[in-house]
């Protein structure tokens, strides 16, 4: 695909703004200030999605709410990744026919990766019939038409054709945080992993260009956000469709070039791309956390390969040895699927084995969900869910202590942290993530927030950190 056919014009986001403007004059005529209400599901991606959204209803004059039944529009931005994901927002939406009828004049709007799937979209035509408008991933950018459309046409519209992905500069966003921020480095996934639908929902690989990226983190370092997560469904292919060669490492190098008080984290990596010059950057750039996010998903090397995953079991653990010679302290936390179509008892007892061999600090665990039009939900699939609880179980149980252990490692240390907020517990009331991501609940004053301290570590469980501020 050509690059002048990924990017967006100027024009193209210009108009845009001229539908924000119209809606915005539209919303000044009511007689009152409108809220919405912005729902948010899975992935940090969508959560980057919806601070997205939010800039847009933001200029469009809306304040925002977290009730339902106040909001003039509503956003559910929804994510497909397992059954249970879609469950959820089925089980919202339907909430949500309670607070329409209450306000006729309510605009309930579907997004994101639940919505750009057809089955999704029919399901939502025929039994939904409180929503109004439903946009997939790709046409978020032209969220400010759909709304104009919702309000000029009285009718629903629909927004899920297939297309081929684009990149929006410019786009406003609402950051809820004054600490940590996102940032998009690109979008879509062209791995295909047999079991996954996100390659069918957002599209292929693109990637954004450098100079766009440096000057977003450049304005964000000079804003004083001190945490910034690069996000990405696979950083590790980021540049192969640039028209200038720059890879996620050359990234990375020249991210770390710009000066201030400020770390660089980044998720998520495959393996199959991540390797030696990746390691390499990160071990001697200092903006760059000592913290790697490697989904393995599984730990044997015929599940991996029915998996289209492109790495063994050794394949693995060569890069994670080759990731701890070079950054010795470095955090390491994983994806598991438990329960892959065809998985034996011993396949699933590998994951087991490679997870104590490896020592992460923390697991996302799954247990598989087939995803409707993926290659693996054709597979057959013998092992009963009973069966793959008890698996799922006893990995849960070797990483919880684990996880136990390497945080009682911690207790005696002084460490820096960066206060991120408030934690709710009166005993430890703020919240905090050390260089690595490992959450620390500290003793200390509000005034600390957004501010690196040292912390000495008192106590620890499998979860978290405890501190007290030097
Ligand atoms: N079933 C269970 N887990 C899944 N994931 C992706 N697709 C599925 C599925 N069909 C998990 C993978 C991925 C994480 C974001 O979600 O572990 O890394
Ligand atoms: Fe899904 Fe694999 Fe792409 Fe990750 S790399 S989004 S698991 S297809």
């Amino acid at each position: 695909m050509k690059r002048t056919d990924v990017l967006l014009s100027p024009d193209a986001m210009a108009r845009q703004r001229e539908f924000t403007e119209k809606i915005a004059a539209h919303h000044r005529q009511l007689d009152h200030r409108p809220l919405a209400l912005v729902d948010t599901f899975g992935c940090q991606q969508n959560v980057a999605d919806s601070q997205r959204i939010m800039g847009m209803l933001r200029d469009m004059g809306c304040e925002f709410t977290d009730d339902p039944m106040a909001a003039d529009i509503i956003v559910l931005n929804t994510c497909a990744i397992r059954e249970n994901a879609e469950k959820r927002v089925y089980g919202a939406l339907g909430q949500l026919t309670h607070a329409k009828a209450a306000n006729p004049r309510q605009i309930i709007c579907l997004c994101g990766c639940m919505a750009q799937q057809k089955t999704v979209a029919d399901k939502v035509r025929a039994s939904y019939r409180h929503v109004d408008l439903v946009f997939g991933p790709q046409a978020l950018w032209k969220f400010p038409e759909l709304l104009w459309e919702v309000y000029t046409r009285h009718g629903r519209v629909f927004s899920i054709e297939d297309e081929h992905g684009t990149i929006a500069e410019g786009m406003p966003v609402v950051r809820e945080s004054a600490v940590k921020a996102w940032v998009s480095i690109m979008y879509g996934c062209n791995n295909f992993c047999s079991y996954c639908i996100v390659p069918y929902v957002r599209g292929r690989e693109r990637s954004r260009e450098a100079e766009e990226i440096l000057s977003e983190v450049r304005g964000l370092v000079a804003e004083g956000y001190k945490d910034i997560t690069l996000l990405g469904q696979n950083v590790n292919s980021y540049g192969k469709d640039l028209d200038t060669p720059m890879d996620f490492a050359d990234l990375l190098a020249a991210i770390d070039e710009i000066p201030g008080d400020y770390l660089i984290r980044f998720m998520t990596s495959h393996p199959k791309d991540a390797g030696a010059k990746l390691f390499e950057t990160m071990a001697r750039c200092p903006h760059v956390a000592k913290q790697l996010h490697l989904p393995v998903q599984s730990g044997n090397s015929r599940v991996l390969k029915e998996m289209n995953r492109g790495y063994t079991r050794e394949g693995y653990l060569e890069k994670v040895a080759l990731a701890r010679k070079l950054m010795p302290d470095i955090v390491l936390t994983s994806d598991i699927i438990i329960g892959f179509p065809g998985e034996t008892e011993a396949e699933a007892m590998d994951t087991i084995s490679l997870v104590k061999e490896v020592g992460y600090d923390a697991l996302f665990t799954f247990i598989y969900s087939p995803r409707p039009g993926t290659p693996a939900a054709k597979m057959p699939d013998p092992a009963t869910r009973a069966e793959k609880q008890v698996w799922f179980d006893r990995l849960l149980e070797a990483q919880n202590e684990i996880s136990a252990q390497r945080h009682a490692s911690y207790v005696g240390k002084t460490l820096r942290v960066l206060v991120d907020g408030e934690s709710g517990d009166s005993r430890w009331p703020l919240q905090s993530r050390t260089d690595g991501g490992r959450l620390v609940h500290l003793v200390g004053d509000k005034s600390l927030i957004g501010q690196y301290v040292q912390v000495k570590i008192t106590d620890s469980n499998t979860w978290a950190l405890f501190g007290e501020a030097e």
